[in-house]
Formats: structure tokens, C-alpha cells, sequence
């Protein structure tokens, strides 16, 4: 049997690397004696020297105090052989992302310390279930998976295999929240939760620079402008194409080659060519000393055309907060404002005037639902930042889709025409989130509460998949992605059973 209480356990952290170290830091400042080890010769050392300048630069700046960090690193020993580790009571792993090495280390380590030490690893993509095959107590075996930095990061999931006890998952639970992280409960599953549910956020950005709808620029644009603090380009040409080609291939290959996971060419050329991102000098952006960012054109200021009524058609939070942007730009209208009516009735949210619809996605193209029609992004802008995909059907005159944009942008957006391409942008993309998610919770991976924590600490969501789906609603959810399949007919749009579930609540 495992200890359940953590508290006062000696830890022993393997692998002293960027996550090692990271983790010692955090065990130490919590108030516990760490070791610290790597089977590299002075590399723990080096990595407590390394800690020792960062905190102490730190209590140069007045950010932290001398004296707690002189009792952090106190409590921090390199060890230089593992028989050292006997005493340990927890053991976190942070070696090689090597399925072998991480067994054999275990292995090992079951010889050295006693029958009630707790083993977690911190694999961002091995299954636990796997690297406790072969262990003498595969009970005690958990994942504890932290992100990087991890001083800095709040999350952690706290991963059980087939075997891991459930003592053994909520101790190293109880322990994260003493360590000061949001801990969240996810079965042994490829990804996980964050790097899961994550992908589409990667994927959809994939799917349109391949079908040519956008550039990087517009769409990292469009995706900040909803609250992420990256756009999915930026954001893979800082984490590197390479890293996150590996991540997206191992989720893919881990389900069986199911398609909705399946790696971009797009990302695939840009490996091949050593377009690795910023470490590079070279991604989607240039990263050269003297290069410039490209960026959108800034939104213009605009009144709204002259027309007798503005119809705002639909009803729900989206257009209710459409409605409140009609009324401060129609306010800003010096004579003659049109009289704005609304039409709860609707079956879809937008504008109408003089017979012209401006509709926000549900999925199809603007193409398909008529000539002077143009749809737009979903609006969910949670910042200053007022960029919004658009695009007119093909059929439209040039006149009237001068006009579609000049109203757009007396709504108070700065839109960008984008392809007429499925759910544009932002909605596809938020809905592939919450599709992702709702097949996690259904598949019992973790939770809704864990799903929208892990999303919002792990990656720095601006909101989570569940709280995505209660404002946005499951019916229109779902729409949007059938709509993708049936435009685009493969695996990937196919919605969550969880989802179809919920439409039948609402
Ligand atoms: P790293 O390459 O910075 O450090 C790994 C360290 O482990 C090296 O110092 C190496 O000498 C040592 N090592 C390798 N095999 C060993 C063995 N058999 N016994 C003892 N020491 C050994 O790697 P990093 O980035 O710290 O990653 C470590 C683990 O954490 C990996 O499993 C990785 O997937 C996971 N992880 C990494 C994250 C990241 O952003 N870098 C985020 C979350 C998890």
C-alpha cells in the first residue's frame, strides 16, 4: 500500500533537466527535501547551480525573499547514485521521452526504495498504463504531468493507468494543490487532456492555409482577437513545427490513424524544410534580426448605409450582444437612422438590410445560401481587438459587397475577408475544441470542470470548451460541424455522441 499523505515525503526528482529542475524548485519551495539526479554526470549539479542564479537574480529585483531562497536551495541535493534514493517517499521522473527508458528506470528504481513510495512520471505522451507494465507494484505508478515553466504553470493532470491506484492518483492530487497547482484527474489516454483537446486548435488553422483561405496573418488575427493569446501560427512557430508535427503524429498514430487527428501537409513541408519557427529564424513568420511582423489593416470607422430598416434576426447571447453593437452604431448615424426591428423568430443570427443578409456562420458557405449574402465569424471578442473573418458569396455584386463590409464595420469590426470557406474561422475552430472535448468527457478522460480547467491553465485559453459550449449552445454546435461533413465528407468533422446528446436537452 502507498502513502496517502504526501506532505512531509521526501522527493526524489529524476532527470534534471528544464521540467526536472522546474520541479525540484516547486517540491523545495513547498517545504520538501529533494533529490535530485541525472544520469549524466554533474548535470544535477549544474541544473541546481542554474536554479541557485535564477532565484537569486530574483532577490536582486525584490521579488523574492533571501531567505526563503536560501532554505529552497537548502533543501535541494544533487545525488550522484540512486542507491541514495532510498528514503524517498515520492518519486517524480522527468527523463527522456522513451517509452524503455522510463520502464527501466522504474524498474530499477523498485529495488532501491521502499513498498510504500509513490512513482509518478511526468510523460507528456506515453501512456502510464504502459510504463507501469512490468513493475513489481504497477499500483503505485501515476503521471504527473506538469507544464512548462513549471514554476510558472498551474496545471496539473494527474494521470491514471489501467492499474494506478486511486489512493495513489488522489494523493499526488492532494499534493499538487499543496504545491500550489490547479490539479486535474485524466485516464491514461494519448494526449491527455490539454494535448487533446488541443490539436484543432493547430489542425483547423492547418486545414485552411491548405486550402489556401487565409493567410497566417489574417487568421492568427481572427484567433486572437477571441481572447487567445497566440494565434495558432505563432503559436507553432514558438513551440517548434518539428515538436508539434511529433505531438499531432503521436496522437494520430495512438488512435488508430483516426482521421480527424490527422497531421497537416502543410506542417509536414515546413519540417522537411527546416522551417522550424523561431529557433529556426524561420516558420510561417521570419524571425530574422531585421524582419517586420506583418500585421491586419487597422479597423476603419464607418456609418452604417442608408436604409429605411435593420433587421437584427435571431435570438441567444450572440444576438443579444449583435444587437447591443447595431445600437451604438446606428446612435453614431447623424440623420435619418434606420429604424432597427428584431426578428426572434429567425432560425439563424445576423442582419438584414434591404433584402441583404449578413449572417454569422452556422457552417455553410456563404455561397450556398443565396446571392446577396455574405456571413461572418462567430463574434466572441473578448478584448478591444474587433477583427472578424467575413466572406461574400461568390454571387455577389462588388457594389453590394462594398456595402456588406461598411456595415461590418460600422458594427464596430475591422473585418478581413477570408475564403467563403465552412464555419470561416474562429467558429470552426472553437467547435472542434469543444468537439474534442465533449469526446474526451464522453470517453471518460476527465471531467467538464477538469476539461475547461486543464484548457484554460495548460494552454491559456480564454475560456474553456464547456463554458464555450453553454454560450454558444449544442444545437448550433453541432450544425456547424455537420455542416463541415457534409461539406467536406471525411472523419474529422463527425460530432461527438456527447454532443448529439445535448442537442436533444436544449
Ligand atoms: P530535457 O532533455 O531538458 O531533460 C531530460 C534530462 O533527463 C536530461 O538532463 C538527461 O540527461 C536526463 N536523462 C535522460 N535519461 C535518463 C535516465 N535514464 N536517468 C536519469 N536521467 C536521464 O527534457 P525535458 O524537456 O525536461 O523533459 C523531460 C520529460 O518531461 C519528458 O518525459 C518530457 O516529455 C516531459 N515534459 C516536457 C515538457 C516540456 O515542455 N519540455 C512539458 C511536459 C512534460
Amino acid at each position: 500500500m502507498s502513502a496517502t499523505n504526501l506532505n512531509n515525503a521526501t522527493v526524489l526528482v529524476i532527470g534534471a533537466g528544464i521540467m526536472g529542475a522546474g520541479i525540484a524548485q516547486v517540491a523545495a519551495q513547498a517545504g520538501h527535501s529533494v533529490m535530485l539526479f541525472d544520469m549524466r554526470e554533474g548535470a544535477a549539479l549544474e541544473a541546481k547551480e542554474k536554479l541557485s542564479a535564477s532565484l537569486n537574480a530574483l532577490v536582486a529585483k525584490g521579488k523574492l525573499g533571501a531567505d526563503a531562497v536560501a532554505q529552497t536551495l537548502s533543501r535541494i541535493s544533487a545525488i550522484g547514485n540512486l542507491q541514495e534514493a532510498a528514503a524517498a517517499g515520492l518519486v517524480v521522473e522527468a527523463i527522456v521521452e522513451k517509452l524503455e527508458a522510463k520502464r527501466g528506470l522504474f524498474q530499477q528504481l523498485e529495488q532501491i526504495i521502499s513498498a510504500d513510495c509513490i512513482l509518478a512520471t511526468n510523460t507528456s505522451s506515453i501512456s502510464v498504463t504502459a510504463i507501469a507494465n512490468g513493475l513489481l507494484h504497477p499500483a503505485r505508478l501515476v503521471g504527473m504531468h506538469f507544464f512548462n515553466p513549471v514554476p510558472l504553470m498551474k496545471l496539473v493532470e494527474v494521470v491514471s493507468g489501467l492499474q494506478t491506484e486511486a489512493a495513489v492518483a488522489n494523493a499526488i492530487f492532494a499534493l499538487s494543490q499543496t504545491w500550489g497547482k490547479v490539479a486535474v484527474h485524466a485516464r491514461s489516454t494519448p494526449g491527455f487532456i490539454v494535448n487533446r483537446i488541443a490539436r484543432p486548435y493547430y489542425a483547423e488553422t492547418l486545414a485552411l492555409l491548405q486550402e489556401q483561405a487565409a493567410t497566417p496573418t489574417v487568421l492568427d488575427a481572427c484567433l486572437r482577437a477571441v481572447g487567445f493569446r497566440m494565434g495558432p501560427c505563432e503559436l507553432m512557430d514558438l513551440i517548434g513545427h518539428d515538436t508539434n508535427f511529433s505531438v499531432t503524429q503521436s496522437v494520430y498514430e495512438a488512435n488508430f490513424f483516426d482521421k480527424r487527428y490527422s497531421p497537416s501537409l502543410v506542417q509536414r513541408e515546413m519540417v522537411d524544410g527546416g522551417l522550424l519557427g523561431r529557433k529556426s529564424g524561420q516558420g510561417f513568420y521570419s524571425y530574422a534580426a531585421d524582419a517586420t511582423r506583418p500585421t491586419v489593416a487597422a479597423a476603419q470607422a464607418m456609418q452604417m448605409p442608408i436604409a429605411k430598416t435593420l433587421w437584427l434576426h435571431g435570438r441567444g447571447p450572440l444576438a443579444d450582444a449583435l444587437q447591443a453593437a447595431c445600437e451604438r452604431a446606428l446612435a453614431l448615424v447623424p440623420t435619418a437612422a434606420p429604424a432597427l426591428l428584431r426578428d426572434e423568430s429567425s432560425d439563424w443570427i445576423g442582419l438584414e438590410i434591404g433584402g441583404c443578409q449578413l449572417r454569422m456562420t452556422d457552417g455553410r458557405c456563404a455561397s450556398q445560401l443565396g446571392a446577396e449574402v455574405a456571413v461572418f465569424d462567430l463574434p466572441l471578442q473578448t478584448t478591444q481587438d474587433t477583427v472578424l473573418a467575413w466572406a461574400p458569396s461568390s454571387r455577389a455584386s462588388a457594389a453590394w459587397t462594398a456595402q456588406a463590409e461598411q456595415c461590418l464595420q460600422a458594427l464596430g469590426f475591422n473585418p478581413q475577408r477570408v475564403a467563403d470557406t465552412p464555419g470561416l474561422v474562429v467558429a470552426r475552430s472553437v467547435a472542434m475544441l469543444i468537439n474534442e472535448a465533449a469526446d474526451a468527457v464522453h470517453q471518460g478522460v476527465c471531467n467538464e470542470a477538469a476539461a475547461d480547467a486543464a484548457m484554460k491553465l495548460g494552454v491559456n485559453y480564454p475560456a474553456g470548451p464547456f463554458e464555450w459550449l453553454s454560450s454558444w449552445g449544442a444545437v448550433p454546435v453541432c450544425q456547424l460541424l455537420d455542416a463541415l461533413d457534409a461539406f467536406y465528407r471525411g472523419e474529422r468533422y463527425r460530432a461527438s455522441p456527447l454532443l448529439r446528446q445535448r442537442t436533444w436537452q436544449d
